[in-house]
């Protein structure tokens, strides 16, 4: 046994081989199970895709980094669930591409913050945070509220989206534009908007500029966060994940 061991330690490439294989075993037996189940992500109702207005939305919170200040990530912990409401499911996240869960809250968990503020809030404190919280060391980004909101290969957007994964359907795709604006225009008739997208909010959250703003499209998505799952309605078993 001993002199058998001796001749692989003394061959690298022998060793190198052996190595190899018995990795690969180790690999192999973590591996092959998850392709015999369907998706990790136990699906649950209400999850939709993100309205393009919400999608540009993200994008903005993604740009500016919003996600090194504060985590989209409720844990399963009494003063988390107080303070913010039920924790993450992983099915909340399953249409971000990246996950925004952040490692760092220096500002509170946004997870939930949808429906919490008004729109006017949002805008205000996003232009100058301490105008309404006055200890506030959130950085000001008024620049979002004067920028115009580029859209015009939001169609092709979703397309990319629907590459990488994300369910958009051909319809969505090519309503993507009139979903949009319809979206962000408070006297547009949104049956079709709410169709495609049940439980988006509509409204213009930036009235003071004309046209679109990064500001809208940010608030759109602000407003959405963690709205669409309704925990009222779903049974123990399903939220258990
Ligand atoms: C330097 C860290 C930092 C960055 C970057 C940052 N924030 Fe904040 N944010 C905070 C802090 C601290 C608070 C708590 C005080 C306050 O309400 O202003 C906060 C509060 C908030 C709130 C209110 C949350 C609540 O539940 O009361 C929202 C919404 C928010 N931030 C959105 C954003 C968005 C959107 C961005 C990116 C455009 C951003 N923040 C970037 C630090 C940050």
């Amino acid at each position: 046994m001993f002199m058998r061991h001796e001749t692989i330690e003394k061959n690298v490439i022998l060793m190198v081989v052996l190595t190899l294989i018995t990795v690969s075993i180790g690999g192999l037996v973590q591996i092959i199970p998850l392709f015999t189940i369907e998706t990790t992500i136990e699906r649950v109702d209400g999850m939709r895709p993100y309205t393009p207005l919400e999608l540009l939305g993200r994008n903005i919170y993604v740009r500016e980094g919003c996600y090194t200040c504060h985590s989209q990530q409720i844990r399963p912990f009494k003063d988390e669930v107080e303070r913010y409401g039920h924790y993450s499911l992983a099915a909340e996240s399953m249409y971000d591409k990246p996950f925004q869960w952040g490692s760092k809250r220096t500002g509170p968990d946004l997870a939930r913050v949808g429906g919490r503020y008004s729109n006017d809030w949002h805008v205000a404190h996003l232009v100058s945070p301490r105008a309404v919280v006055p200890e506030s060391i959130m950085p000001a980004y008024p620049a979002l509220a004067e920028r115009k909101l580029e859209y015009a290969d939001i169609a092709q957007h979703l397309k990319a989206m629907r590459a990488a994964g994300t369910p958009y359907s051909d319809e969505m795709i090519a309503n993507a534009r009139a979903d949009l604006l319809a979206q962000a225009d408070p006297d547009a008739d949104p049956t079709a908007l709410l169709k495609r997208y049940p439980r988006a909010v509509v409204g213009k959250a930036n009235g003071q500029a004309e046209g679109l703003t990064e500001m809208d499209a940010l608030v759109a998505y602000l407003q959405m966060l963690g709205t669409l799952v309704s925990f009222g309605d779903l049974p123990p078993e399903r939220l258990r994940q």
